[in-house]
């Protein structure tokens, strides 16, 4: 079907990948599932449930179509899928624009209208479809085409996740496949930064998305893909004992939360990478602080962009329907005073007095334009900043 009405906001959920890795179950998608109801993210907007990598038995049937692992999902995909639906939500899966997924199991490529069938019947509304395997030598822009034709023809609407980790340009074509989100970088790891190991710490990715330089590319329906949140990850995560890279302890509080600020700040997909049946509190309080949701999920669709980067100190801002969100990054080690004027961002400046938001303490305050704050090591302070008085902003947000 056509997707031309889908997310117009930044898809939101959870995914297996981060959390479970390779071992994941139905047991591990329905407790998630579970989980997104009993701890709120639903009502804050997660609604997708995305099985990743290794659903599928090692084997196709005879014609060609995925088949379900017997012994990690003996119930099956659709079943599966109603169990989501029956939750107030939808359901994702995997594959990949190769012969193979990332971790060998058969994938999609020359079996597009066959597996986009087999979705639509069993109720699959997100596919993440990634980029391993032999290519058979197309290139990307044919490979991931050939899925999207393939999707708009099943009468279904499915969400269609891009993930060829931003090596061809897809931010230049993602879209005319018929893309609503496409990968930007390599996997993201739960570390603040890597050096030549496997993946990109959260710094990273952010420094990544500014030299990148593709906000141009994002609006509602197409949406710059910089991974899943690693926020409550740690080297018992599933993907962290996975993959090579050295994780020594978990992302810090602090980390975790310039993180999410930083995602929802670019307009980002959210998909959770947590276990969720084993989330500590402060980890379920970010994730549904709905002053960053509101920014991220914003109607615009705008990705924020870098207003100054200094080697400790960063001001970031993003244009919003009734003002802007001014982000404040210590990037150092030590606390520092962080200062900007709203002419500096992208704050519209048509007026003389601002009502500013503080997204972390939910404090208000009117301000003639400057914005300041003494922001913790690796901190991020995060202001919603609206032209006009306090008392016009303050029922807004
Ligand atoms: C790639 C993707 C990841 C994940 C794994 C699964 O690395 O980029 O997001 O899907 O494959 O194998």
């Amino acid at each position: 079907m056509t997707g031309d009405r889908l997310a117009r906001t930044p898809p939101m959920g959870w995914n297996s990948w981060n959390a479970h890795s390779c071992a994941v179950t139905e047991a591990d998608v329905r407790a998630a599932a579970d989980a997104l109801v009993d701890t709120g993210l639903r009502d804050v907007g997660y609604e997708y449930v995305v099985v990743d990598d290794c659903w599928m038995a090692g084997e196709t049937d005879d014609a060609g179509r995925l088949r379900a692992d017997p012994d990690a999902f003996p119930s099956g995909m659709a079943a599966l899928a109603d169990y989501v639906h029956d939750r107030g939500l939808k359901f994702g899966i995997y594959s990949s624009a190769g012969s193979h997924t990332c971790q060998g199991y058969p994938a999609t490529l020359g079996r597009e209208r066959r597996h986009a069938e087999q979705f639509a019947d069993w109720g699959v509304d997100y596919l993440k479809y990634d980029n391993c395997g032999d290519h058979r030598g197309r290139d990307a822009v044919d490979r991931y085409g050939a899925m999207g034709e393939a999707l708009r023809a099943v009468d279904r609407d499915i969400v269609y996740s891009i993930c060829e980790w931003g090596e061809s340009a897809p931010w230049a074509w993602g879209r005319n496949v018929g893309g609503q989100l496409w990968r930007v970088t390599d996997d993201a790891v739960a570390k603040w930064t890597t050096g030549d190991e496997f993946g990109l710490g959260i710094a990273d990715i952010v420094d990544r998305v500014a030299e990148l330089d593709i906000a141009a590319a994002q609006a509602p329906g197409g949406w710059n893909d910089p991974d899943m949140l690693q926020v409550g990850n740690g080297p018992e995560s599933g993907q962290s004992r996975h993959e090579p890279t050295d994780i020594e302890r978990p992302l810090s509080p602090v980390e975790n939360r310039t993180h999410f600020a930083f995602w929802c700040l670019l307009g980002a997909p959210l998909m959770v990478g947590t276990d969720l049946t084993d989330a500590r509190g402060d980890v379920l309080d970010l994730l549904t602080n709905e002053h960053l949701v509101a920014i991220d999920q914003d109607p615009l669709g705008l990705q924020g962009t870098p207003d100054r980067r200094e080697p400790t100190r960063e001001v970031w801002s993003k244009r919003l329907r009734d003002g802007a969100a001014v982000a404040l990054w210590n990037r150092g080690e030590a606390p520092a005073d962080i200062r900007v004027h709203v002419d500096e961002t992208s704050v519209p400046t048509a007026g003389d007095r601002y009502a500013v938001l503080d997204c972390w303490t939910g404090e208000r305050w009117e301000s003639l334009g400057e914005l300041s704050a003494t922001v913790e090591p690796r901190g991020t302070a995060v202001f919603r900043v609206t032209p006009g008085d306090y008392s016009a902003a303050s029922s807004t947000s």
